[in-house]
């Protein structure tokens, strides 16, 4: 791939997806389908705990992440792994159909899971929506905006003087003048391709 920064430009919004017993941050959602019964399709990482819990469930939730809100819910979903942490600790959530919900964010809808398609890396979830609703009419974050704002978003920080590579999917810094091979990156497990090298 020449460019991959090309692809944030494909208007993907943010979210929470959530069902009983896991959840995780997730740009990649589609709508696939209108009508009275629209279809939404979530891709979602193999090595990431939800894609199990997902195989295992009928219903799941995908909760709509908008400009003004709690930027920590990014890194609460998107960086930890629900296996061995309560993300929704530090948020007010109800639950529908044993799947929590935050409270706090643009709104949520409960589907049903009406399919998968597997790949190499992720699955597909294909769901039917049986129920939406809005909690609030802001703007929804797109990933291209989050790609932009990530620093503050994510409030990383950096020492003056030294030379930083920022991870670009999580905002992990890492000091060096050049990143090892094989460099993995702690919080988020992306490799080096995904850091970019800044001269603070
Ligand atoms: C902005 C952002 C977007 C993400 N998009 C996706 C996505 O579309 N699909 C996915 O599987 N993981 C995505 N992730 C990564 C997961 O949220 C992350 O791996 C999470 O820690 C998995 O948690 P789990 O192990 O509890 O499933 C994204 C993370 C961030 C911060």
């Amino acid at each position: 791939m020449k460019d991959k920064t090309l692809l944030y430009k494909i208007s993907q919004g943010m979210y929470v997806l959530s069902t009983n017993g896991a959840a995780c941050f997730v740009d990649a959602v589609s709508q696939i389908s209108g009508g009275e019964n629209p279809l939404v399709c979530v891709a979602v990482m193999k090595k990431n705990y939800t894609n199990l819990v997902m195989h295992k469930i009928d219903k799941f939730a995908l909760m709509i992440f908008g400009k003004n809100d709690n930027p920590e819910i990014i890194k609460s979903f998107g960086f930890y792994s629900s296996k061995n942490t309560d993300k929704f600790a530090n948020y007010n959530y109800f639950e529908k159909f044993n799947i929590k919900i935050i409270q706090d964010m643009i709104g949520y809808m409960i589907l049903e899971k009406i399919d998968t398609i597997e790949n190499d890396t992720h699955t597909l979830f294909i769901g039917k929506v049986l129920e939406a609703d809005k909690f609030k009419d802001d703007e929804p974050m797109t990933y291209n905006y989050y790609q932009e704002h990530k620093e503050e978003l994510l409030k990383v920080q950096t020492e003056k003087g030294k030379t930083a590579w920022i991870c670009s999917v999580c905002g992990y810094v890492y000091y060096g003048e050049t990143l090892p091979d094989n460099f993995v990156c702690p919080i988020c497990s992306k490799s080096k391709e995904f850091f970019n090298r800044k001269m603070l």
